[in-house]
């Protein structure tokens, strides 16, 4: 199950790494964030090479809406409340600042990839309270936003909170253009990196820093992240015959929806859930998905349909900046959240500055290492629990079950997803296809199917 933005971009194969080689920066990953930061160091002056190990964009760049905001959920009002107005401010500029920037290499270079310029709102069935705080709170950073109760969407909603001068885009298209300016290498599987060094299955680089912009890190130690991440899975189905809006709308309650146009398609999203975890029902994600269509779009039908794979962080700002306190040569980007375009392009400035060793003011805010709050604390004993069933799990007779495969990250217990027949871990999200093929990291290898 292909996304829309597969269905019709060809990115230019390029070939594996030749052999050893030296060079100032090694970026592991060529999706959004990977190709933008090599795009960037080279403005710098600074040679970077990118290891990919299947496509340039095959990994979770394919699959977003591709909603270019620095509307990222609620999130304003609780970063002042948690961080202070600096920071939070400093986190509103990035983001908007992300988005001219698209803007600006979209002109400069003629890049054919839908870029629009649209207003992204936060609606609410129920209430309005915290639409109405979001607002005032986005507003006091700088941002242009209001609240209200006009809406596109065919159903009546309580309020609207509304971002002026947000974009939407293809991002497949954007990304084909802007790899042919870096240096990439495909089908080269990152197998250790150690200081220095980056070992492939097709040779080895040595860089002065690595850059980690393969989703998850697959390293355990230092850094932790398996421990203050989990990863969530969501679904999109476009629509043929719906209603297409000229914004792009996110629902804040707990079944809200995810809407924004493609051409005459409207995507529809939703159904978000921390991977691997067993539904409470028998029914398929996308068929409620679909169901929900109908509902609200009767007569539409649908045209593509696709999943997404999120990584979340313990108090939902991304992880951007040096790895760890114990590797001050390696640098990392993740935990995006479910914000992957403007975080992308805050992320890759942000990296070439901390690299170039420039003053980069926004970078406190996404900095792996900032102050641990009190929410995190909380999320990190939820994420604990759920860690500790996985790992439990394993341990456990499995019933009727007869083949049962156990994750290699860590050894969880694997849950099967009929959705989309993988196996799933619900410790930290690595996903894995029938024959026990890896999909999605942390974990870096096939699993072993075992018989009980
Ligand atoms: Fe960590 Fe499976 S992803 S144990």
């Amino acid at each position: 199950m292909e996304s829309v933005w597969v269905e019709n971009t060809e990115i230019r194969k390029r070939e594996p790494l030749p052999g050893d080689m030296k060079v100032p920066v090694a970026v592991i990953g060529a999706g959004l964030t990977g190709i933008l930061t090599a795009y960037y160091l080279k403005q710098a002056g600074i040679r970077a090479v990118v290891l990919e190990s299947d496509r340039i964009g095959s990994g979770q760049t394919k699959n977003t809406t591709a909603k270019i905001t620095s509307q990222h959920q609620l999130v304003y009002d609780r970063m002042i409340r948690m961080f202070g107005r600096g920071m939070a401010g400093h986190y509103a500029a990035a983001n908007e600042a992300a988005i001219g920037e698209y803007e600006r290499l979209i002109l400069e270079k003629g890049i054919d990839c839908d870029f629009v310029r649209c207003p992204a709102c936060l609606y609410s069935r129920t209430g309005t309270e915290q639409l109405e705080r979001e607002a005032r709170a986005a507003e006091s950073l700088g941002i242009k936003a209001s609240f209200g109760t006009e809406c596109e969407l065919p159903f009546p909603v309580a309020g609207v909170t509304r971002f002026e001068g947000q974009a939407r885009f293809h991002p497949l298209k954007f990304l084909a253009k802007m790899a042919e300016e870096v240096e990439v290498y495909e089908q080269t599987r990152v197998l250790r990196a150690e200081d220095k060094r980056v070992e492939t299955d097709r040779g080895c680089v040595t860089a002065e820093h690595i850059v980690f912009a393969a989703h998850f890190p697959f390293v355990n130690v230092p850094g932790y992240y398996f421990a203050r991440m989990y990863q969530e899975r969501s679904y999109v189905v476009a629509l043929k015959g719906a209603e297409t809006p000229e914004g792009m709308y996110l629902g804040i309650d707990r079944d809200g929806l995810s809407f924004r146009s493609c051409g005459n398609l409207l995507l529809l999203g939703g159904g978000h859930h921390r991977t691997g975890r067993k539904k409470e029902n028998g029914e398929g994600r996308y068929e409620a998905l679909s169901g929900k269509a109908g509902e609200i779009y009767p007569g539409c039908h649908e045209v593509f349909r696709w999943s997404a794979q999120d990584c979340m962080t313990l108090d939902g700002l991304p992880y951007i900046g040096r790895f760890s306190g114990k590797k001050p040569e390696w640098y990392v980007a993740t935990g995006f959240g479910k914000w992957g375009m403007t975080t992308a392009m805050a992320g890759a400035r942000i990296l070439t500055a901390l690299i170039g060793g420039q003053d980069c003011p926004e970078a406190d805010i996404f900095s792996p290492r900032r102050h641990f709050t009190a929410q995190a604390a909380k999320e990190l004993a939820v994420h604990g629990a759920c860690t500790m069933k996985g790992l439990a799990k394993h341990l456990l007779p499995s019933g009727k079950e007869k083949i049962i495969p156990n994750c290699p990250h860590m050894g969880c217990r694997l849950e099967w997803n009929p959705d989309e027949e993988s196996y799933d871990c619900p410790c930290h999200g690595s996903r894995f296809d029938m024959e026990g093929h890896l999909i999605d990291g942390p974990a870096q290898t096939d699993c072993r199917r075992r018989d009980l």
